[in-house]
């Protein structure tokens, strides 16, 4: 019985290996646009697909990072600006790579564009901080990918979401988790729907990498405005020393955690687009593979304990 299981499983690791490494034979006639080209992951995956030989039309949120992008790549290489929060610029961008493809359609779409900030403790939190995130990380990937969805269907393409670990357990509070649920479900519903086109849609599940997403700075900077517009008796409810102590933790996660090596991201972004067989879902980094996406199945109240008890203790706490 056991010898049986043992060779099903063989087997079937053998067939996933095999399919999994089978490439397309040429990248020549194929074009991707990529949101979020100005920096990290995207502007990495630009310059290396347009090593490739892809037609890469690079969207860009602004002028200075198209061109710096436009004097480290090829001729090859096209940039448009487009801020993924605004229709008429995901109208524009959507003209514009309709003349670039020319009759081939759009083989794939990379929605990669997102912002972090502010993330903090729940209470902390005003509406407009969930809206500002949701609309970039969010309903940006939604509309971009409704608004391209008939260049895709024209040449059978692909969509490449990126997604996080963090929209597959919310770890901590603010818009950024639930705006990266959103990618999950948007992604799983639009794969469904779009198989019968022969559009394949892919996510990608990033742990922490050192990005100007993670910068350190910067997220210390968004707490202390979020502290400083906080009533007096929210504020004395923490403590005064809790937002030094929170900023200590967030500086300890990213020391700890964030790998400067965006290549195991790109490499993920790189596979779902050359791929015969794209994956579903990947997951890049040695923090989502080991503890990240492991913590998803254990029992809730386990990751409560353990989060409780990283994250510093409001003052006045009843338990
Ligand atoms: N770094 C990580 O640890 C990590 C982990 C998991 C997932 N991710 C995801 O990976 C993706 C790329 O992030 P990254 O880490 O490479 O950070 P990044 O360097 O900050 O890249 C994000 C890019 O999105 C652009 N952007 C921001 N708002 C935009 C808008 N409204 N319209 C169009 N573009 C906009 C930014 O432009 P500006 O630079 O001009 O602002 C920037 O180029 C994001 O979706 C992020 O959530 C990152």
């Amino acid at each position: 019985m056991w010898l049986y299981v043992l060779l099903v499983s063989f087997l079937w690791a053998a067939v996933w290996f095999f399919r999994d490494r089978q490439m397309l034979s040429s990248f020549k006639d194929k074009y991707v646009f990529i949101t979020g080209c100005d920096t990290g992951f995207g502007n990495m995956l630009a310059k290396r697909l347009d090593k490739k030989g892809f037609h890469v039309l690079a969207g860009c949120l602004t002028l200075k990072g198209a061109d710096s992008l436009k004097r480290a790549t090829s001729p090859n290489l096209r940039t448009m600006l487009i801020d993924v929060t605004n229709s008429e610029s995901i109208r524009k961008a959507v003209e514009w790579v309709q003349t670039e493809v020319g009759g081939k359609g759009l083989f794939g779409l990379v929605n990669n564009a997102g912002v972090a900030n502010p993330i903090g403790p729940t209470e902390w939190m005003h509406i407009e901080d969930y809206r500002k995130v949701m609309a970039v990380n969010g309903f940006g990937v939604i509309e971009v990918s409704l608004a391209f969805l008939p260049l895709l269907k024209q040449a059978r393409g692909r969509v490449v979401n990126v997604s996080s670990v963090l929209g597959r357990i919310a770890a901590n509070g603010g818009g950024y988790c639930i705006s990266k649920y959103m990618v999950e479900a948007f992604s799983d519903s639009l794969r469904r729907d779009m198989y019968h086109f022969g559009i394949k849609v892919s996510i990608v599940e990033p742990g922490f990498f050192k990005t100007g997403l993670t910068n350190l700075e910067a997220i210390e900077a968004s707490l202390r405005q979020l502290w400083d517009r906080m009533s007096p008796e929210t504020r004395q409810s923490y403590g005064e020393d809790f937002i030094a102590k929170y900023v200590k933790v967030q500086n300890f996660i990213m020391n700890f955690f964030c790998d400067p090596d965006l290549s195991k991201v790109t490499n993920c972004m790189e596979h779902a687009l050359q791929a015969r067989h794209p994956r579903t879902r990947y997951s890049a980094g040695w923090d989502a593979k080991l503890l990240w996406l492991p913590a998803i199945y254990l029992p809730a109240f386990i990751v409560d304990i353990v989060l409780a008890n990283i994250l510093p203790k409001p003052a006045r706490r009843v338990r």
